[in-house]
């Protein structure tokens, strides 16, 4: 693999392979140009067919021709390999178990077969294209998305592919034909409108059909098959995927014409899993291309409960997730077609984060609950609150309605306690559950961080002292702890153009590590520190510089500094202490 490796790097030109997305120009020996994956406005990006690497000296993005092709393509790195061995010409040795290509490029074209099929008889069949009228699928839809019919005739297909030359035994590994008790064979799939699914490559890999009127099953879908993993493919993902490299975000929903529909109003990113519940899997596959997915399910008991589930599973794949209301007894499709695409996109900017969409749902449901009932939810909700930012606005709106205070701040305190105690008894309950809320706790926070860090980013996270923060951060070299180089680092990625403006809430989630945001919010609910001032700020960075020093310092000890450059830096040192910062070298365990 290696030895390929190398000759598919020899065979590259990384220069040639990188202009082609973007624009190159010489300069020494290396080439530059504006870099693809930050909001460049000088060209910091520099292609070297010496090393055979690009590296982005402003957002640090850095790799060669391979996790070029992965960055770029979305793809990993096996698949990285494949596509530019295919250009190089060169033959990869294959590894492992493989179904030997005669068998399944005969499953594939059996599967090509099958779809040319459906759709020839969707141009034949009347009562077909009758339904398709009714449903407002036009002519543009039904070839962009393939849609074919399954006629109604009982071995239709078996019959063909047989003509074709198929074996039908293999055909009913792929789901396309079964076999009856006397040995014959019939079609899967009758009297429906089929949806032919292609994974993320592009490869046809199963079908959905659905009658043409009422009856059950509603929908058939094809079972696991040598060419299809349900739990590994998502409706619409061939034709998202290509939009996913601009908007990071994927928008999910329950069925084929859900998808179908938004792509339709413009929400090119719509995807669905399929005659089944969202898997890890999915959930993986979407991490690959995607941040943040926004949930668009019915707003029916059964859309909430399947988007409770999703929320769970995306959020422990480390997505952000929104949850979007649609209206009541609507789903895209039907919302297309009764209010237009704007209305359809509107729906997917309603997401909210999952405790308001919780806490909105129990807010409808008030007038059904008695008081008690309901300040018991609201209450158990609130313990699973991810961040204390969060919790806090949920707090201070609902202080003024808490029966039994006159004071609001009374309420948010003793509501504040009831979520407390609801935390502490599910932290008892199952201690080896991570505390939301909790996280990186505050306390451990300042184990992690000097105090001179914590400093810094509090200023960042301050409305006065942001900008100060912000430029501070960009040293990383100034930081000590690995904590403090992984925040600075997260700020530079997030930040490039400079700080944000506006309340913490409305920027957080440009963070794309969930802990990261975390990690922010504890920063700023970090109340114990002293009050920042210009003077205090400027201070912190001279001793942050002075500990720089020492660490350069001992680090050079053994040898590799000249004298003159350790009589500078230990100069340097004896230089004025900053007094109000006393206190915090004492504390500070990295310290010299
Ligand atoms: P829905 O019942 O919401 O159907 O199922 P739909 O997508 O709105 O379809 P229309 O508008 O009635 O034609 C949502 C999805 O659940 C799966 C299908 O993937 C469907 O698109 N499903 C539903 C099944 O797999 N089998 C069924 O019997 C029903
Ligand atoms: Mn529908």
């Amino acid at each position: 693999m290696a030895d390929e490796r190398d000759d598919i790097r020899s065979r590259i030109d990384i220069v040639e392979l990188v202009g082609r997305e973007i624009h190159l120009t010489q300069q020494g020996k290396n080439w530059k140009g504006l870099c693809p994956f930050h909001q460049d406005k000088n060209p910091s990006f520099t292609v070297s067919r010496q090393s055979g690497r690009y590296k982005c000296w402003s957002c640090g993005e850095a790799g060669d021709i391979f996790t070029w092709v992965m960055k770029r393509q979305n793809v990993d790195f096996a698949e990285a390999i494949r596509m530019l061995a295919k250009e190089a010409g060169v033959a990869l040795t294959q590894r492992g178990p493989q179904v030997p290509p005669s068998v399944k490029e005969a499953q594939e074209a059996a599967m090509a077969e099958a779809l040319s099929f459906f759709k020839e008889h969707l141009a034949k069949s009347k009562i077909a294209e009758e339904y398709c009228e009714r449903r407002g699928l036009d002519k543009e839809t039904l070839t962009t998305w393939e849609i074919g019919y399954a006629p109604e005739v009982a071995g239709a297909l078996a019959v063909h592919l047989k003509k074709k030359g198929f074996t039908l035994s293999d055909c009913k590994t792929l789901f396309l034909v079964d076999e009856d008790p006397h040995g014959g064979y019939f079609d899967k799939f009758k009297g429906r409108l089929m949806f032919p699914i292609r994974d993320e490559k592009g490869a046809l890999v199963a079908f959905g059909g659905r009658l043409l009127g009422d009856g059950v099953p509603k929908y058939i879908n094809s079972s696991d098959t040598p060419l299809y993993r349900k739990s590994k493919v998502l409706y619409g993902m061939n034709r998202a995927r290509t939009f996913f490299t601009k908007e990071r975000r994927a928008v999910l929903v329950e069925g084929y014409l859900d998808v179908i529909a938004c792509h339709r109003a413009g929400v090119n990113i719509a995807l669905a899993s399929l005659g089944t519940a969202l898997s890890e899997d999915h959930a993986k596959l979407l991490k690959r291309w995607v941040e943040e997915v926004v949930i668009l399910y019915d707003s029916d008991a059964a859309g909430q409960k399947a988007a409770d589930r999703a929320v769970g599973i995306l959020g422990a794949e480390g997505l952000r997730v929104r949850v979007a209301l649609m209206p009541a007894g609507e789903d895209p499709d039907t919302l297309l077609r009764n209010a237009g695409p704007a209305a359809v996109q509107q729906a997917v900017e309603t997401g909210l984060s999952p405790l308001d969409y919780k806490m909105q749902a129990l807010e409808l449901k008030r007038e059904q609950l008695a008081g008690e009932a309901f300040w018991n939810t609201a209450v158990t909700m609130l313990a699973e609150a991810p961040n204390e930012m969060e919790l806090d606005r949920h707090l201070l709106r609902l202080a003024g309605q808490y029966p039994g205070f006159s004071d609001v701040n009374r309420a948010q305190q003793a509501l504040r306690r009831e979520v407390n105690k609801i935390r502490r008894r599910n932290n008892d309950k199952n201690p080896e559950r991570q505390a939301p809320v909790r996280g990186i706790e505050a306390r451990q926070l300042r184990g992690e961080l000097t105090s001179g860090e914590l400093v810094v980013f509090r200023a960042f996270l301050s409305e006065e002292y942001r900008g100060i923060g912000w430029m501070i951060s960009q040293a990383r070299d100034l930081f000590a702890s690995s904590l403090a180089v992984r925040i600075s680092d997260a700020i530079r990625a997030a930040f490039s153009e400079g700080a944000p403006v506006g309340e913490p809430s409305q920027w957080l989630h440009r963070f794309h590590e969930e802990e990261m945001r975390q990690i922010m919010s504890d920063v700023l609910n970090d109340q114990r520190g002293d009050h920042l001032t210009e003077k205090y700020i400027s201070d912190t960075v001279e001793l942050l510089k002075q500990q720089q020093d020492r660490r350069l310092l001992k680090q050079n000890r053994k040898g590799n500094l000249d004298t003159a450059k350790r009589q500078e830096y230990l100069l340097k040192l004896r230089e004025s202490k900053p007094d109000t910062l006393k206190k915090q070298q004492n504390e500070d365990s990295l310290f010299g």
